[in-house]
């Protein structure tokens, strides 16, 4: 083999016996934060389609039920922003973190909006998906989140 090809295949391998090592380390707290504060958002994304899905279908129980997963998904809002998160692939702002009071207050406002939602008097038929997601949604994200 000439030298260079021997460095060549001496470093891809051992490129991937590191990221073979990397990969079977369990991931650090801060990436499962991560992870986690992601997929509550991702599922608060959903709630609000199957809100507007059964607000369209004129089906109250339906709303009822994803109203009241909305509410219980809200107050997981802030638990998976634990210290030094602010790592590769989140898109919070280092605000969060900064402005603390203004990120609880902006996430308290979330849970009201939901407990509102899920109150068995409201009436289905005012929902405006639209409003309550740049009011509620868009209103931390202007602040707190990067645009993608
Ligand atoms: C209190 C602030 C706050 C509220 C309220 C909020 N978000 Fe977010 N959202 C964030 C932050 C911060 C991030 C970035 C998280 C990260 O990447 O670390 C984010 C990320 C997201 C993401 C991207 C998730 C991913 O997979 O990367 C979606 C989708 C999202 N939010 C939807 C919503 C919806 C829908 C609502 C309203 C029902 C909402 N958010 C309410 C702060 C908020």
């Amino acid at each position: 083999m000439k030298p260079f090809k021997t460095i060549l295949t001496a470093s891809i391998v051992a490129l991937s016996v590191a990221s073979a090592v990397a990969n079977s380390q369990p991931p650090r707290k801060e990436e499962q934060a991560v992870g986690f504060r992601q997929g509550v958002f991702q599922g608060l994304s959903w709630k609000m389609g199957q809100l507007a899905g059964a607000k369209g279908a004129g089906d109250r129980a339906a709303f009822q039920k994803h109203a009241n997963d909305l509410s219980y998904l809200t107050d997981l809002i802030t638990e998976g922003f634990i210290p030094d998160s602010l790592i590769e692939g989140s898109a919070a702002k280092p605000a969060v973190w900064a402005d603390a009071a203004g990120f609880q207050a902006a996430a308290e406002k979330m849970q009201n909006m939901a407990a509102e939602l899920s109150s068995e008097d409201y009436d289905m038929g005012s929902f405006d998906p639209r409003g309550f997601g740049r009011e509620g949604c868009g209103g931390c994200h202007k602040d707190f989140k990067e645009r993608n």
